[in-house]
């Protein structure tokens, strides 16, 4: 738990909230983001078994999302498929496109690209902290989508494991 605590505060916590008129405050986080949107989110389960965690940015907090087992743990074994790392968190990276498409006509490359820094950065990050990290090369759709919200609002746009020195 203090590793992923070490991760998220180095890659993804809010350092700074500037208003804004898209009906949501911009954010400043160590990761750039295509006009301090960040339409990306980042979910973690830690175990399995586990509920998918939702990562406040702004709180600095993992905010367990009830009843998501299940659909976690489909999405471990997804990852599991091509990686078997029992014992490592699983990241999930889930797109709310309608951040990015307030102020962006297109934003699809937008969304995607936000996704490759981040991971980039939970790389790096990884490296620093001597974890092993792993993005996988499902994105997590259609399953992260229709599980976490049946009005379609989300997307999932990556997937990676994060474990101790060995993943397993
Ligand atoms: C995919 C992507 C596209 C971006 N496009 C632009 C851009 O066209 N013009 C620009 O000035 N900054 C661009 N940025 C940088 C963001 O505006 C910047 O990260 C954000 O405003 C936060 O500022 P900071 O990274 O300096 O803290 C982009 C960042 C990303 C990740």
């Amino acid at each position: 738990m203090d590793d992923l605590a070490a991760m998220l505060e180095l890659c993804c916590r809010t350092r700074e909230l500037q208003a804004s008129d898209l009906g949501f405050d911009l954010e400043f986080r160590p990761h750039p983001s295509a006009g301090a949107i960040h339409s990306v989110h980042t979910l973690v389960q830690r175990e399995i078994d586990e509920d998918w965690m939702y990562y406040d940015a702004q709180a600095h907090q993992l905010v367990s999302l009830p009843g998501t087992s299940a659909v976690a743990n489909v999405a471990r074994n997804a990852a599991d498929e091509l990686v078997p790392a029992t014992n490592a968190s699983l990241i999930a990276l889930v797109a709310e496109p309608d951040k990015a498409a307030a102020k962006y006509k297109s934003p699809g490359s937008l969304i995607w690209r936000d996704a490759g820094v981040l991971l980039g950065y939970f790389s790096i990050c990884a490296e620093a902290l001597a974890l092993s990290f792993c993005p996988l090369g499902i994105t997590g759709q259609p399953m992260l989508g229709r599980d976490l919200d049946e009005q379609g609002r989300l997307c999932g746009v990556g997937m990676a494991l994060l474990g101790r020195t060995h993943l397993g």
